[in-house]
């Protein structure tokens, strides 16, 4: 299977970082650093590569969301269409400093992404709430 990342930090990295090994190809994305994100792919030891958020979605058979709740919008507009396609998010509505959770009081997270990116298949979300 082909797994995009979008998000390559303690979460993207780390699960992409296990896909990769258990032999899914991984397309790493979306860090403030390309040596990070080569270093990721280099680290993972399988069919894994950097790219950018569109790398990372175009032909991806499934997509990691693993950013910070702030940064959703931005890398889903870099991510391009995403219509059709799966994404699964650990990705948790908090605030900037993480402190409380923003949109869990009065909507839920998964409402809140699918409004983000209206044609895509699904988010699943392993953590919380939805
Ligand atoms: N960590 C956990 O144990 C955990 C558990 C459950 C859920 N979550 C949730 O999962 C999500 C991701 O958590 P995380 O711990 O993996 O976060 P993280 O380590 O901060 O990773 C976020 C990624 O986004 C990148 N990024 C942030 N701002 C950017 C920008 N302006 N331009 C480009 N890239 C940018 C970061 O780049 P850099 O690599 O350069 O920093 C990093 O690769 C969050 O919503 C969190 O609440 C985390």
């Amino acid at each position: 299977m082909r797994i995009g990342i979008l998000g390559s930090g303690l979460m993207g990295g780390k699960l992409g970082t296990i896909f990769a090994r258990a032999g899914h190809d991984v397309v790493f994305s979306y860090a403030r650093s390309r040596k990070k994100l080569e270093r990721l792919a280099r680290e993972a030891q399988g069919n894994a590569q950097a790219g950018t958020p569109g790398d990372a979605a175009r032909d991806a058979d499934a997509i990691l969301l693993a950013v910070h709740w702030s940064r959703v919008d931005d890398v889903l507009k870099q991510a391009g269409d995403v219509s059709g396609k799966t994404i699964v998010t650990c990705s948790l509505p908090m605030n900037a400093d993480d402190t409380d959770l923003v949109v869990a009081h009065t909507s839920s997270r998964r409402a809140t992404c699918e409004k983000s990116s209206t044609r895509s298949r699904r988010f699943r979300v392993r953590h919380g709430a939805e």
